[in-house]
């Protein structure tokens, strides 16, 4: 049987190749309200870029737990070994727009959401275990002089170099970047990180620090810079569907490392310090389990173009941590959802969570579209009411985070972080390094440097000497 062509409303269609028209050779009529419906949906049909990471892949697949983190976290999804969650992962590049090529120097998003039993846990993460800033405000300022030159909207080395010249706290991440990780051969051959410092607590109220870690089960793999253009702009996302297509399902080892608040209180670095690594030496990395990707999307828009990942969804016994990134993080991508996607993007499927919802917002544009988690029925919209008894939802007070200790003699005012060590792990990256690696660093860094003017070129060279002063001798004579 042949399925009926309807309109949007349903109604059967007799010709979707011929407009109506007034005699042969005569202009249409205004009962073309099949073409108008049809004109009308498909001006609608994009949805704003994201602002960063426009250009990304994502699939579906389950995080298997192979350690109970039970002596931490009163997490449901990290009780018991054994246990697995559904993930939808997002990979992405940061600074192109979505017809950029997968091959850029930048680096990669990894952003993972896991559809636990006591909701949505986003973390969104890059494949470096470090970022550029660590203080939200600089953020529109970094992004914009990484992207397009505002008048030529080409790629502007220029005005990178001069925002990282004036920030010796980019230097570690700029190190990865312009080192041979810079440009991954696709996202399966890539570790992630959650980054930043986030907290977990137990039974206890007992509060832990921990970082996040994905490490590639495939093998780091990257192409040298002067290979980039022999690949297909949408290699990496080629790589990706294919392979879980052809059941190569790619896989992570998922590791912690977990400080406690009184080893945070003493550290010599600043443990939330979104530039800085905690050396492995002192606080080892911790097998946790297995993160493998299994299903590819059904359909690429509704799935990863409208999936909104936010640091701000955490899940009982996870929560953030002092780090000054993450707090303004917590604001920008809900925020982000609601311009791009909608106040109620939660109800799209890809971001609905497998858990029941229920709270007393309501309305906004397009409530209901989802009758699970669209409030589209006739209970109770206020708090508190006279209902808890016949099902109204109440708060569970047993999940509230502990009490988080500030510093004695905080004040409230603007704190510079400025003269801060960003040199040190910078340098001793850069001794880990072969020769190789380090004639790709610093040939890269070259190439972009040589485009900025003599005063950029003079202070990101006094930046690399306080790293290492062979780093800043062989960027200088490859300039
Ligand atoms: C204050 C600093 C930051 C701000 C204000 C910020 C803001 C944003 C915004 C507005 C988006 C687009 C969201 C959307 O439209 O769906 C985004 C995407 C993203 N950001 Fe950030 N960002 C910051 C730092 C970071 C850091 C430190 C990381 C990683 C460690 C990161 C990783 C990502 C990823 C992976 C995505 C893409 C998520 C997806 O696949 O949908 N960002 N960011």
């Amino acid at each position: 049987m042949k399925t009926q062509l309807t309109t949007s409303s349903g109604t059967p269609v007799a010709d979707d190749n011929n407009s109506i028209s007034a005699g042969e050779r005569g202009a249409l009529t205004f009962n073309n309200v099949h073409l108008f419906e049809k004109l009308a949906h498909f001006n609608r049909e994009r949805i704003p870029e994201r602002v960063v990471h426009a250009r990304g892949t994502g699939a579906y697949g389950t995080f298997t737990l192979e350690e109970s983190l039970s002596d931490h976290t009163i997490a449901d999804f990290l009780q018991e070994s054994g246990q697995q969650t559904e993930v939808f992962v997002r990979f992405s590049t940061v600074g192109g727009g979505q017809d950029s090529s997968d091959y850029a120097r930048d680096p990669r998003g990894f952003a993972i959401k896991f559809y636990t039993k006591e909701g949505n846990f986003d973390l969104v993460g890059n494949n470096t275990p470090v970022f550029f800033l660590n203080d939200p405000i600089k953020f529109p300022d970094f992004i914009h002089s990484q992207k397009k030159n505002p008048k030529t909207n080409t790629a502007d080395p220029a005005a990178m170099f001069e925002f990282w010249a004036n920030h010796p706290q980019s230097l570690h991440q700029m190190t990865i970047l312009m080192s041979d990780r810079g440009i991954p051969l696709n996202y399966r051959h890539m570790h992630g990180f959650g980054s930043h410092t986030f907290s977990f607590w137990n039974k206890q109220g007992e509060r832990f620090w921990i970082k996040w870690h994905f490490k590639t089960q495939q093998g780091i793999k990257t192409v040298r810079s002067e290979q980039a253009h022999e690949h297909p702009a949408d290699g990496a996302q080629a790589d990706l569907v294919n392979a879980i297509e052809s059941g190569d399902f790619p896989k992570w080892t998922v590791q912690l490392q977990i400080m406690t608040e009184a080893e945070a209180q003493k550290y010599h670095i600043n443990p939330f310090d979104v530039t800085k690594v905690w050396p492995h030496k002192d606080f080892p990395l911790k097998d946790i389990g297995t993160l493998a990707l299994n299903r590819n999307v059904e359909n690429y828009f509704t799935e990863t173009e409208q999936a909104t990942f936010a640091p701000s969804n955490f899940v009982p016994g996870i929560g953030a941590s002092p780090d000054k990134m993450l707090q303004g993080r917590l604001f920008a991508y809900q925020d982000a959802h609601r311009y791009r996607v909608g106040v109620n993007h939660n109800q799209i499927p890809v971001n609905q969570p497998k858990c029941p919802v229920n709270h007393y917002q309501r309305d906004g544009a397009m409530a209901g579209a989802c009758p699970v988690t669209g409030h589209a029925n006739s209970s109770v919209n206020f708090y508190p009411n006279d209902q808890i008894n016949e099902g109204a939802p109440v708060p569970t007070p047993a999940v509230a985070e502990p009490p988080m200790p500030i510093e004695a003699d905080a004040h409230i005012q603007a704190y510079s972080q400025d003269k801060d060590d960003y040199f040190s792990q910078a340098g001793e990256l850069f001794r880990l390094m072969s020769a190789d690696q380090k004639a790709q660093l610093t040939t890269n860094i070259a190439g972009g440097l040589s485009q900025a003017n003599q005063s950029i070129q003079q202070r990101m060279l006094t930046q690399l000497e306080q790293a290492d002063a062979d780093y800043a001798q062989m960027v200088k004579a490859r300039l």
